[in-house]
């Protein structure tokens, strides 16, 4: 008889955010993967609330805490869902403690780009603007049309997000219109970006090339935040044991 292989410990920062809280309703789908930090901001109500309880579910005996533990032997993995302000010092408390990390907060800004190169050379790290596979979907389509359509069509992207959603345009439509940019080869296909912010919308994307005499469409809309939290605790599990460097949801899509 084999033992079961031993869970990786997670950690999770944001957890008593809307997409931690959905992570929190998932992990027991999950048996390889075990809670073991809950975070949160300092000033936050949900500090020291049981994070089970708060999920909704029964107790699980991990609070709310704004303290990255300081004994970080037992997590192996963390998921960021938090704000761009706290993600880049969630970034190199992973990187100094060895913990692989997807970074799943968006609105980073161009600051960001140099942490997490420092970071990756010493921890995996999987930068995730959108876990769900149907985006994934989207833009590999979306990269194959740019390529095949050229630079002869001006590019818009929108999206379209609920009213508490702080970054516009949205993290995946950044990175749609960057890997158009390289599909097509340079900087000179026009890429414009529309946002909606309002209600309760979980996430629309939709990409148009816009030419002469045509127009390709392409969308993609999510319904339910599970399909974050599901993709984003499968991409996880991928990145668990891969060597240091910074890793996107195509290369776990393109290895399928
Ligand atoms: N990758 C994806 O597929 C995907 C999907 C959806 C959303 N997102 C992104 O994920 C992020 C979170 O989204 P959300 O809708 O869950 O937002 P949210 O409901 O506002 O949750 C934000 C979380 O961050 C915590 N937080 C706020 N300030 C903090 C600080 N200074 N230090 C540590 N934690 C802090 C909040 O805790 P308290 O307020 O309780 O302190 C809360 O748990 C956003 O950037 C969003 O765009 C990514």
């Amino acid at each position: 008889v084999t033992a079961p292989a031993a869970a990786t410990g997670l950690a999770i920062f944001g957890a008593s955010g809307r997409m931690g809280l959905s992570v929190l309703r998932l992990l027991p789908e999950f048996p390889s993967l075990r809670l073991k930090a809950a975070l949160c901001s300092a000033t936050s109500p949900a500090v020291g609330r049981d994070s089970g309880e708060l999920a909704g579910l029964g107790a699980n005996g991990v609070s709310l805490s704004a303290e990255w533990p300081a004994d970080t032997g037992d997590i192996g993995l963390a998921l960021d869902f938090s704000v761009p302000a706290a993600a880049i010092s969630n970034l190199r408390r992973c990187a100094a403690s060895g913990v692989a990390l997807l970074l799943g907060t968006t609105g980073l800004g161009a600051d960001a780009a140099e942490p997490i190169e420092e970071a990756s050379r010493r921890i995996p790290v999987l930068v995730a603007p959108n876990t769900s596979r149907g985006a994934g979907v989207l833009m590999s389509l979306a990269r194959r049309a740019a390529a095949a359509l050229g630079d002869g069509y001006d590019v818009s992207l929108h999206d379209v997000h609920h009213r508490g959603k702080r970054d516009a345009p949205s993290g995946t439509s950044l990175a749609l219109g960057e890997a158009i940019q390289r599909s097509v080869g340079g900087p000179s296909v026009r890429v414009g970006y529309t946002s909606v912010r309002g209600g309760d919308v979980v996430g629309q994307h939709e990409v148009r090339f816009l030419g002469a005499g045509e127009s390709v469409r392409l969308s993609h809309e999510v319904t339910d935040r599970a399909v974050f939290a599901r993709g984003a605790l499968e991409a996880a599990l991928w990145l668990i044991g891969k060597p240091p460097g910074r890793y996107a949801m195509a290369d776990l899509i393109e290895e399928k």
